[in-house]
């Protein structure tokens, strides 16, 4: 099995990773909400790009929920933003999810024609990390970023699958500096990752607790997969 890292989603080609599994990561916070709702016993996420596809898909069923965010913060007219905190049971169990984010819902649209794809944060680690164990395929490792750009906290995630699956794969370049990097900041992620730009900006506007809540390790069981244009637990 190889494992391989993409920091960005532009760095992500389908003819490169043809036959791969993926793995999206957005830890902040598209990634963290999706594993939460998932586990928290909705009916499906689909992930969009755009406001104006999110509001086609209502309009076409309108029991589904709203959710997502533009820099940062609820959208006009949806139901929930984007802090994991709102995907409680009272509000998605059962519910199909229409969600547009800024950088998670494009990475994921971006691998959509991967052969499998799981998706990744903290809080679900143990649970992707089992599963691309269990099998033992290629697997890209696909880091949302931020409007393109490289993110602390995505890399450090992907450091974390390549750490935990390193006695058994073969790692990229890129999956070796992202697993040495997580190795180098894991004693103290919170400390850390506090300073990446989008915790300073969710800080900024608010969102201390669900930055904490993001990097906590391990509080959720769940394998969100993403398939036919919608994510199940
Ligand atoms: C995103 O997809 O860009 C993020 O999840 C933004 C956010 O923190 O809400």
């Amino acid at each position: 099995m190889k494992i391989d890292v993409c920091f960005t989603p532009n760095d992500f080609t389908s003819k490169d990773y043809y036959g791969y599994h993926a793995v999206v990561i957005d830890v902040l916070r598209a990634t963290t909400s999706i594993a939460t709702a998932c586990a928290n016993g909705c009916q499906c996420v689909i992930p969009v790009k755009t406001v104006e596809e999110a509001f086609s898909l209502k309009a076409k069923n309108p029991d589904a929920v709203l959710a997502g965010e533009r820099s940062g913060l609820l959208i006009p007219g949806f139901n929930l933003g984007n802090s994991p905190f709102e995907y409680t049971k009272d509000q998605i169990y059962g519910k199909t999810i229409v969600m547009t984010t800024t950088n998670g819902t494009l990475a994921l649209n971006k691998v959509a024609a991967a052969q499998k794809i799981y998706v990744m944060a903290f809080a679900n680690a143990a649970s992707i990390v089992t599963a691309l164990h269990q099998a033992q395929e290629n697997t890209i490792i696909v880091c949302a970023g931020s409007e393109g750009k490289f993110s602390l906290e995505d890399a450090l995630c992907a450091g974390l699958a390549a750490d935990c699956l390193s006695h058994e794969a073969k790692l990229s370049d890129t999956a070796l500096a992202a697993q040495a990097m997580y190795r180098d900041f894991a004693a103290d992620l919170f400390a850390r990752v506090s300073q990446s730009s989008h915790a300073d900006y969710l800080c900024n506007i608010g969102f201390e607790k669900d930055v904490a809540l993001c990097l906590k390790q391990d509080t959720i069981a769940v394998v969100p997969v993403f398939a036919a244009n919608a994510i199940t637990a």
